[in-house]
């Protein structure tokens, strides 16, 4: 199944743990559209983990890396862009996400329990420091939620296979693209 044309653009937005970059690596597969992964791009830029940034330079030099890699990837077409957890804090980040035409932004939803047991059970938990602060854990999930419900679409992706949520998530797509079009004449933007 091939998106709408009327899509040049995924961006994945969730918590750790929703399978952005899991999901996201698969959907590009399936549609044939370039995948980029926000921490990657960071990482290979400053020639560091995220977790050697966070710890070496401080989180919020980390924020800044990542808006400018958003910013440098989020108008490519035909592109599958997979956002750090936290990237949707960042005001710069919110408001460049809103002004992106023909993009889908999906939220990958889940209880923050299955999150952080999809994390503990991955062997690089020990370097996800926003993972380390378990007392954080709550007040960054609930303080993300709003931001990560403003999407255009939310897929609930518990007890679902990274496969099936691809398949949910085109499915959806499909659906929104057919319902926008039928009802203003104008594609997701
Ligand atoms: C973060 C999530 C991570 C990464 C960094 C900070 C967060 O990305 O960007 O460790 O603040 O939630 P993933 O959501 O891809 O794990």
């Amino acid at each position: 199944m091939s998106p709408p044309h009327t899509i040049r653009r995924i961006v994945l937005t969730g918590f750790m743990g929703a399978g952005k970059s899991t999901v996201g690596a698969i959907l590009a597969q399936r549609i044939g559209w370039e995948f980029v992964d926000a921490d990657t791009v960071i990482e290979s830029r400053a020639e560091k983990t995220v977790a050697e940034i966070f710890a070496q330079r401080g989180e919020a030099v980390f924020r800044a890396l990542e808006v400018e890699a958003i910013r440098e990837y989020a108008l490519h077409d035909s592109l599958v862009l997979a956002l750090g957890g936290g990237a949707i804090e960042t005001e710069a980040t919110r408001k460049l996400l809103a002004t992106l035409d023909r993009s889908c932004i999906l939220f990958l939803d889940a209880p923050l329990d299955i999150l952080v047991a999809r994390c503990l059970a991955q062997p690089a938990a020990a370097e996800r420091p926003v993972l380390a602060d378990r007392e954080g854990l709550l007040r960054r999930f609930n303080a993300r939620l709003p931001y990560y419900r403003n999407a255009h679409l939310t897929i609930a992706t518990a007890g679902l296979s990274p496969q099936a949520v691809v398949t949910r998530i085109l499915e959806a797509i499909e659906k929104r693209c057919t319902t926008v079009a039928a009802t203003q004449g104008v594609p997701i933007r």
